[in-house]
């Protein structure tokens, strides 16, 4: 055993990153002044392992690994109690054993972990010990936290146990290495069809995951594969398994209903014949015997096109059931969404509503799943857009496990390009009081307790985030972004913790304490959902994207007129879905009646929900006394106006940030400033097109500075309108279908320093390059590579190039050239040209 820490111990140490990103929150870089002095003066030379368990063995390295860090001093490994001060790594069992006489006896709940300082004969003993030994784990890394974050460890006696049992993450990650919804690079599981070989970024993974105590990860998509199941794989995942092991992570999969039918052999799948049933079983006897700690399914039925039970007029809960009974032996959990949804809806009719869907589905079947089904419900009723209510769903099953689904993964919230940090959201649903309760004897109910299990006393439950890390050294695409697996962590563990201080602690642990770093960071983060909100889609008017494309560009009418579902009804009469039940779709009546009599009446609907429950016209005053259309004018400048502030208060971080991850976020701000813009611009122009109301402030459709490139002296560029026209400025842009094209503006401003900004599109067919000169001077010249959810030239590719600190002079001729690569046709949109402020 100590051979084997040794030798562990020695590889994390070799295995320690530059500032990549990589290493996220558990850098354990030094820590300095009267912080060091303190756990320095305490800190034992021994760290005791009382047991050789996967979970204590990590535990152990993690220790020994984070303290050589922390505080410069590599504990020796050993396995019994020393007259000396220690650390002892062990269960309560095993503490109780090795040390009868400190009496730790306690109910610590499953998972749950007690640290405790314990003085005997003059040596101190830092004692993190558990109920079993995932939670020793979970104790050292609370041990790791503290210290890291300056908190002091020598008079120890700390108690926590996790809020619910089930904190899992999702990967949606498809057997041929790419991601479903990722944004950090290809899959760390798949490659070509097999698990990678190298396995050592699952571990990391692992890893990381065990930091904020999540204990389960699903490693393939919701829209699964149903070769996964065949028997060849099952030695695969057994390997992804025992690399997710040491950290407590147990596996879980995917599933395809009709999988029986499609790799098993059988001619049906339906739920209720008894050889489905039976080819369920065998299949889970023989994942289970290649993974004892196999954790259970996930399953996606009869949503977007999955096999379901509706094949066979079943229930949902004969679909759920047959599964779940499958695993039940062998104490497996089924994760069955309730995600399930019409989407060829008729959009004719007004009393069509998708919101309805997961309440419709499911309501009626409470009390028929059986105890290791659990409904894995999206926190609100559409699809993880910007704001919603709380799913209806959440307040109507009493007689059925429930967990939440999060989406860590920003699918809908700027794909990891822009910042958001999800942790506010999640905290308005977690706590939103769905009044579920007896009504003789009232007592709030928020979402998290009811997933927890607490109101209904059900015995599973908990919180589900889609994760979706890659392979990129930063994990998620964005250093910002790890924030929300943090949050998402630490939120499942104790969902009454604070936004303010999980982006507290994550930015301490991931960019050091230095307070004008932690303040930055921190504002940044905390103001960034509401801020992406506003450039977005206010109001409830949810993210006003291509949701038939990437979900990424901004593309107003996109979501109107399919059968997804995702309709805001705006015209030119006002906007918004009547969800009431007096005249609308009757959604609100989903909800006990506390909620629904607040939802029902606009004069008690919170204006951040107005439009997603209510039709109003656009001169409607909100609570504030602002019209609706107004503040849909003032809420995009202000949201543009304030990432704009993001870059400005990122850049004096220069010297307190490391050169890479500072210039990697500078890099990711300055990208959304631009994109903040485009939004911007795409709303605000095509409300004032459907509303005819102008903005107050004189704003929208007035660009100063601003130069269209289909209005300068084109060379060879040819003039294409753009679709949806709101997404390029006077909805064209110029193309370049020669060898190389220019465009040509003469500046007749004052004489003065300027920064221009040119607006191009960047597609991912080709790299073509841009060269900008002022008065034949070359003042700029770019390759267009960069890589984004881009496919044609609309919002979604649109990028700005700022180039600051140009001498203009009148009559100085200001030149464009463009040269084309592949697909990409160097296209332009516009040039702004504005006085440097500073
Ligand atoms: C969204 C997402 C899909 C995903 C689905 C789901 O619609 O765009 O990629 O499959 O959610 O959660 O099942």
């Amino acid at each position: 055993m100590l051979l084997k820490s040794i030798f562990a111990t020695a590889l994390a140490i070799a295995c320690l990153h530059a500032e990549t990103g990589y290493d996220a929150w558990l850098r354990y870089r030094p820590i300095e002044g009267a912080a060091l002095v303190r756990v320095r003066a305490t800190l034992p030379a021994v760290v005791v392992t009382l047991n050789d368990a996967d979970a204590e063995v990590s535990a152990r390295i993690e220790l020994i690994r984070g303290l050589r860090g922390l505080v410069g001093r590599t504990l020796r490994a050993e396995e019994r109690i020393p007259r000396e001060s220690a650390i002892v790594l062990g269960t309560l069992d095993e503490v109780g054993r090795a040390a009868p006489q400190w009496r730790l006896h306690a109910q610590l709940g499953e998972n749950g972990y007690w640290l405790k300082t314990v003085v005997e004969r003059g040596a101190r003993y830092t004692v993190v010990t558990a109920s079993n030994p995932r939670g020793v784990l979970y104790g050292a890394f609370a041990l790791l936290r503290k210290i890291a974050l300056g908190v002091p460890v020598d008079a120890l006696d700390e108690r926590a146990a996790p809020y619910a049992p089930i904190r899992w993450v999702n990967q949606w990650d498809n057997l041929d290495g790419s991601i479903e919804r990722g944004y950090g690079g290809r899959s760390i599981f798949w490659e070509d069809g097999h698990t990678r070989t190298d396995l050592t970024r699952v571990a990391d993974y692992g890893r990381l995951l065990a930091s904020i105590g999540i204990n389960g990860c699903s490693i393939n998509n919701v829209n699964a594969n149903p070769r996964l199941l065949a028997p060849e794989m099952i030695p695969e995942i057994a390997r992804i398994a025992a690399a997710l092991r040491p950290w407590g992570v147990r596996v879980v999969l995917s599933v395809d209903f009709a999988t029986p039918k499609t790799i098993g052999g059988l001619d049906t799948y339906d739920p209720l014949d008894a050889s489905v049933a039976a080819w369920w079983k065998q299949k889970a006897d023989e994942l289970y015997r290649a993974i004892p700690d196999f954790a259970g399914f996930v399953l996606k039925a009869d949503s977007e096109g999955r096999a379901g039970p509706s094949t066979y007029h079943r229930t949902h809960a004969d679909a759920a059931n047959v599964v779940a009974r499958a695993l039940a032996p062998h104490s497996g959990l089924l994760l069955y969404r309730g995600f399930v949804y019409n989407h060829h809806m008729d959009w004719r009719n007004l009393k069509n509503d998708r919101a309805r869907a997961a309440y419709a589905n499911f309501k009626e079947l409470d009390g028929q799943f059986d105890d290791n089904v659990i409904i894995q419900i999206k926190n609100g009723p559409i699809d993880f857009q910007v704001r919603e209510p709380a799913s209806p769903l959440f307040g109507a099953l009493e007689k059925t496990n429930q967990a939440v689904e999060l989406q860590i993964t920003q699918e809908y919230m700027g794909q990891a390009r822009h910042t958001v940090f999800l942790v506010p959201m999640w905290k308005e649903t977690l706590d939103f009081d769905m009044h579920a309760g007896p009504t003789a004897r009232p007592a709030p109910t928020p979402v998290k307790a009811l997933v927890a299990g607490k109101v209904f006393h059900r015995p599973a439950g908990g919180f589900v985030g889609v994760a979706n890390v890659g392979l990129d050294d930063d994990w998620a695409g964005n250093h910002l972004s790890m924030a929300n697996l943090y949050g998402f962590g630490r939120l499942a563990w104790d969902p009454d913790l604070s936004a303010r201080r999980l982006a507290e602690e994550w930015t301490r642990l991931t960019f050091g304490d230095d307070p004008k770093v932690v303040e930055t960071v921190v504002g940044l983060q905390l103001s960034s959902w509401r801020t992406y909100e506003n450039y977005t889609g206010p109001l409830g008017l949810q993210t006003l994207t291509d949701i038939t494309g990437d979900h990424y560009g901004v593309a107003v009418e996109a979501s109107e007129r399919n059968g997804w579902g995702q309709w805001h009804n705006a015209d030119e009469k006002g906007a918004g879905m009547d969800r009431t039940v007096a005249t609308g779709t009757g959604f609100i009546g989903q909800y006990h009646s506390a909620v629904a009599r607040m939802y029902e009446s606009p004069a008690t609907c919170p204006d951040d929900l107005l439009l997603f429950l209510h039709h109003v016209p656009y001169t409607y005053k909100l609570h504030s006394g602002k019209t609706v259309i107004q503040y849909i004018y003032d809420s995009h400048y202000e949201g543009a106006d304030a990432v704009a502030g993001y870059v400005d208060a990122w850049k004096p971080l220069k010297e307190r940030v490391d050169d890479r991850r500072y210039g990697e976020v500078l890099a990711q701000l300055e990208y959304q400033a631009g994109q903040a813009q485009v939004w911007r611009d795409a709303v605000t122009l095509w409300f004032l097109r459907a509303s005819g109301i102008p903005d107050a402030r004189g704003r929208v459709g007035r660009y100063p500075g601003r130069f269209e490139a289909e209005s300068m002296a084109l060379e060879g560029y040819a003039v294409r309108d753009v679709v949806p026209w709101e997404a390029a400025s006077g909805g064209k842009a110029v193309v370049c279908a020669a060898a190389e094209c220019a465009a040509t503006l003469r500046f007749d401003g004052a004489p003065g320093w300027y920064t221009l900004r040119v607006q191009y599109f960047d597609l991912p067919t080709g790299v073509s390059r841009f060269r900008v000169l002022v008065a034949s001077q070359v003042v700029d010249e770019w390759a267009v590579a960069d890589h984004l959810p881009a496919r044609k030239i609309d919002g979604s590719s649109s990028v700005r190039r700022v180039i600051p600190g140009i001498a203009l002079r009148p009559g100085d001729e200001i030149r464009i050239e463009g040269v084309p690569d592949g697909g990409d046709p160097a296209a332009l949109d516009y040039v702004e040209i504005h006085p440097d402020t500073r």
